[in-house]
């Protein structure tokens, strides 16, 4: 038994072209064993073709994934994370319902293309045996005036048996994105699509306005970052709203990240073992279309990561994008302040380092294998620490309120990048 699709793909130039065929293969009783991917041989021709990640490299040879994964790399890449599947779980239920029939078994195949293709992530489209992108919008992509409704939709998801009518709000606002907090796509006041990242019940702090800050820290040290904009619920929520980089206009930009560009990257995260910013360098170093400028902004963004303890930045915390001269690193995105030690989700400097305590001496050490001279390193550091000095007046800028800081200055004001 199997199931299959037509992978397609818009080219840095515009084009969309056919990049082949994937088929879900699966046993007698439904259970997915792997999935198979072809390229199309039209597309191996193609003066502009590029192998959509590593464990797909350009031949005429069926691409078995290995291992038990579902899907190969760039095509995770394409579909919804934890978030995403919770929504789409919730619309395949209402949909049985109305159909008066069991819902389907939703996998990563079928969450692939069940998440709407307007609002896809990347570059990758699919189509069914129709011709049809999948999965066809279902209505039109909200707006900012819609906030209220998509924050009141937000409380009816934890529901057991959720309000379809609520939920269909979050619904047409895309599920593709990946990652794990509330998250909506809209089309932003000035017509692109835009991620809004919503505040979540459990939060301890005002996570997204604190992301929001160190987003500004990080344009201030010269990193190239997401453009966000932060608005202020109350005294303790904002929402984020970051310009999809996936997107120019109405182009779509291919994307990888870096769980799909380092080989092992995910199976040594489910055993525990941290992937290191010096495979992450090896690996662009690899791909990249301009090694020598992407390896300095990545060193710039550890020690940003490093100066703040952003302890969430594991492998899908990073990407690429594909412009026509190749891979270049895709803008900073998901930095964040975290108040405590911990190393749950972080990369270490080096192979074998240790991910709960990063400091610059370790990352100076590191500096050719980001191809950089010691004082250029040590200019690089000297340029962030300087930058992340400007947190508390960024913070009143972007609306925190003064006794919301005193408790981040451990934070800010730490010896991690005393050099
Ligand atoms: N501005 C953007 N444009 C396009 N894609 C983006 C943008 N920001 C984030 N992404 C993509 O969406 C995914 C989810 O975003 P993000 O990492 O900010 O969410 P999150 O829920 O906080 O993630 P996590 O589960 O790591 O905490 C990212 O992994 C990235 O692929
Ligand atoms: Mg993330």
């Amino acid at each position: 038994m199997s199931e299959r699709t037509s992978v397609w793909v818009e080219l840095p130039d515009g084009e969309l072209v056919k990049v082949g065929e994937l088929e879900n293969v699966v046993n007698p009783r439904g259970y997915a064993l792997r999935s198979e991917f072809k390229y199309d041989a039209g597309f191996l021709t193609h003066p502009l073709a590029y192998p959509l990640c590593p464990e797909l490299p350009l031949t005429t040879r069926t691409l078995p994934t290995v291992g038990g994964k579902p899907l190969a790399g760039a095509f995770s890449d394409a579909s919804p994370d934890s978030w995403g599947c919770l929504l789409l779980s919730h619309a395949e239920a209402e949909a049985a319902r109305l159909e008066n029939r069991r819902p389907r078994v939703m996998r990563e195949f079928e969450y692939l293309l069940a998440a709407p293709d307007p609002t896809r992530m990347g570059a990758l489209r699919f189509t069914d045996a129709n011709g049809e992108f999948l999965s066809p919008a279902r209505g039109n992509v909200p707006t900012m005036v819609d906030l209220p409704e998509l924050l009141t939709a937000l409380t009816e998801v934890d529901n057991i048996n959720p309000d379809p009518n609520i939920l269909e709000v979050l619904t047409r606002a895309g599920t593709s994105m990946g990652g794990a907090r509330p998250k909506a796509t809209i089309i932003d006041d000035r017509g692109r699509l835009a991620m809004v990242k919503l505040p979540q019940r459990n939060d301890a702090w005002d996570v997204l306005a604190w992301e929001g800050v160190v987003t500004r820290l990080g344009r201030a040290a010269g990193i190239n970052t997401v453009r966000t904009c932060v608005h202020r619920l109350d005294a303790d929520r904002s929402v984020l709203v970051s310009t999809r980089f996936d997107r120019a206009g109405t182009h779509r930009i291919g994307y990888l990240s870096a769980a799909s560009l380092i080989p092992d990257a995910l199976t040594d995260a489910a055993s525990g073992i941290s992937t290191s910013y010096a495979q992450l360098a090896a690996s662009v170093a690899h791909v990249s279309a301009d090694p020598d400028a992407d390896l300095a902004e990545l060193f710039r963004r550890v020690a940003l990561t490093i100066g703040i303890n952003n302890t969430d930045d594991h492998v899908r915390n990073h990407g690429l994008l594909r412009t026509k001269r190749g891979w270049r690193l895709a803008p900073m995105f998901d930095v964040n302040p975290f108040p405590r030690r911990n190393s749950t989700g972080s990369m270490s400097i080096t192979v074998g380092g240790d991910p709960s305590y990063r400091e610059a001496s370790e990352l100076l050490q590191a500096a050719d294998m980001f191809r950089l001279k010691p004082d250029a390193a040590r200019d690089i550091i000297a340029q962030v620490r300087q930058a992340i000095t400007g947190w508390a007046t960024t913070a009143l800028t972007l609306g925190i309120e003064k006794n919301q800081l005193s408790g981040w200055e451990s934070v800010f004001v730490s010896p991690a990048l005393d050099t």
